[in-house]
């Protein structure tokens, strides 16, 4: 799919809410089907990625209705999943195949899951590899890459896992594994990553130990989920409004999860006007509504490497800030960001630099000089996260951008276009597919 977006002279104004948070929304499917009993999901993320989570479980036999603007959820109960029939299709989903993976590694059944062109350059091996030292035996790709062959061992042994990367998504499928593993499984980090499978598994009923071990034999007890709005969505819109002079935007039910909340702190760091109201819980989960105002150019800052894990999703579009900032913004420690999606940096680079902003690549990161941007044309290069960001950075663009390659932007976010409009952005589909 192409856009064109911006220039837009309009500031945003008005209310958003943003779509369900994915990562919160792949963990209540997942475990709303090894619970007994019927969970209700409010909020889900109704987009691509999670899709194919809810497709590959409903594979493995929960089945599930709406109910409103809810789901509900029948779960199989931990040992009563049915072997698939045919392979598992994660799509673009990371989180879908590696989180599934942890689960299906404990099955006393084989599985194959699969994805697509940009899945299947992703690693594995990270996964496969302590999967292995519990027990599990999992075939890649030589590569270390998908598809995985998943010959199931029922018979897994827990662990405690040292991971080299700040990564949720191999602490969240060991985790998972460990549900089935004899004894604790838990996993240290070089620094914390998100942390909403813990933060969820004690709400279906599964305690954690202080040092976040889950000891296998637990049964997960059906529940209510209430899916906070992603704020690596709302990420997108703050920096819209602290980018476009007028701008003053509302953005309702955001997950506040201090695991995820770097963008807030990068923002206020570069002086944005940010104001959290209406602090809530669901369940674990802390929810705000976030008030912006635009009040001037923004200042470059050297962003803290603690912070990092805390905004790894929201680096393409601090990148875009960065642009149009003043000064220089110094990011590193990010080099997860080359194996996302996309070469997050690598796509970024390409495109900042077709817009006429000076910044050096570095292998974890990049150094961006903010000045004044030019439309023509950049490239997302099929990495929703990417596409986005430029399509936010059109807007202050002298003439129109075009951004090619965003067909993946419904992997997390289907309604960004009609979301970028209603608040008064400029972006128009000039082709789809
Ligand atoms: C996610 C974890 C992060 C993040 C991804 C979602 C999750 O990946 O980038 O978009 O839901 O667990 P890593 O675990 O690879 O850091």
């Amino acid at each position: 799919m192409i856009l064109t977006a911006g220039p837009t002279g309009a500031p945003l104004s008005g209310e958003l809410t943003p779509p369900g948070d994915k990562s919160i929304s792949h963990r209540a499917v997942i475990l709303a089907s090894l619970a007994t009993g019927q969970s209700r999901i409010e909020g889900l993320l109704d987009s691509e990625d999670v899709r194919a989570t809810v497709n590959a479980c409903r594979q493995l036999g929960m089945t599930l209705r709406e109910d409103g603007d809810d789901l509900l959820l029948d779960g199989v109960g931990v040992h009563g999943l049915s072997a698939p029939l045919a392979a598992l299709d994660m799509g673009n989903s990371g989180t879908a195949m590696r989180l599934l993976a942890g689960v299906l590694a404990a099955q006393p059944f084989c599985s194959e899951l699969i994805g697509d062109r940009s899945l299947n350059a992703r690693p594995m091996r990270r996964i496969v590899h302590p999967l292995a030292l519990m027990g599990a035996r999992i075939q890649t790709a030589e590569s270390g890459t998908p598809p995985l062959l998943i010959s199931g061992n029922s018979q897994l042994q827990g662990i405690h896992y040292k991971s080299p990367v700040a990564s949720a998504q191999v602490k969240s499928c060991l985790l998972l594994a460990g549900l089935y593993a004899q004894g604790e499984t838990w996993v240290s980090e070089p620094r914390k990553s998100r942390d909403h499978t813990e933060k969820m598994l004690p709400s279906f009923g599964v305690p954690l130990t202080d040092h976040g071990a889950v000891s296998g034999g637990s049964r997960l007890i059906a529940t209510h989920v209430r899916v906070p709005g992603d704020i690596s969505s709302a990420a997108f819109f703050m920096a819209a409004a602290v980018m476009l002079p007028g701008s003053s935007l509302t953005l309702n039910k955001v997950g506040l999860n201090e695991t995820r909340d770097g963008i807030i702190r990068v923002l206020e760091a570069m002086g944005a006007d940010l104001q959290i109201v209406n602090r809530r819980m669901y369940g674990e989960e802390a929810v705000g509504d976030i008030l912006i105002r635009h009040k001037g150019r923004l200042q470059g800052i050297d962003i803290p490497l603690p912070w990092i894990p805390s905004l790894i999703d929201e680096l393409p579009i601090i990148m875009a800030l960065a642009a149009v900032s003043d000064g220089l913004t110094r990011i590193r420690g990010a080099e997860e960001l080359r194996v996302k999606e996309s070469d997050r940096i690598a796509v970024m680079a390409r495109g900042l630099e077709s817009m006429g902003v000076r910044l050096t690549e570095y292998p974890d990161g990049m150094d961006i000089e903010g000045g004044a941007i030019r439309g023509g044309r950049v490239d997302g290069a099929g990495d929703h996260r990417c596409a986005m960001s430029f399509c936010i950075l059109g807007q202050l663009a002298d003439s129109d951008l075009e951004v090619r390659g965003c067909g993946n932007i419904d992997t997390s976010y289907p309604g960004f276009v009609h979301d970028l409009k209603s608040a008064g952005g400029r972006v128009v589909r000039i082709k789809s597919g």
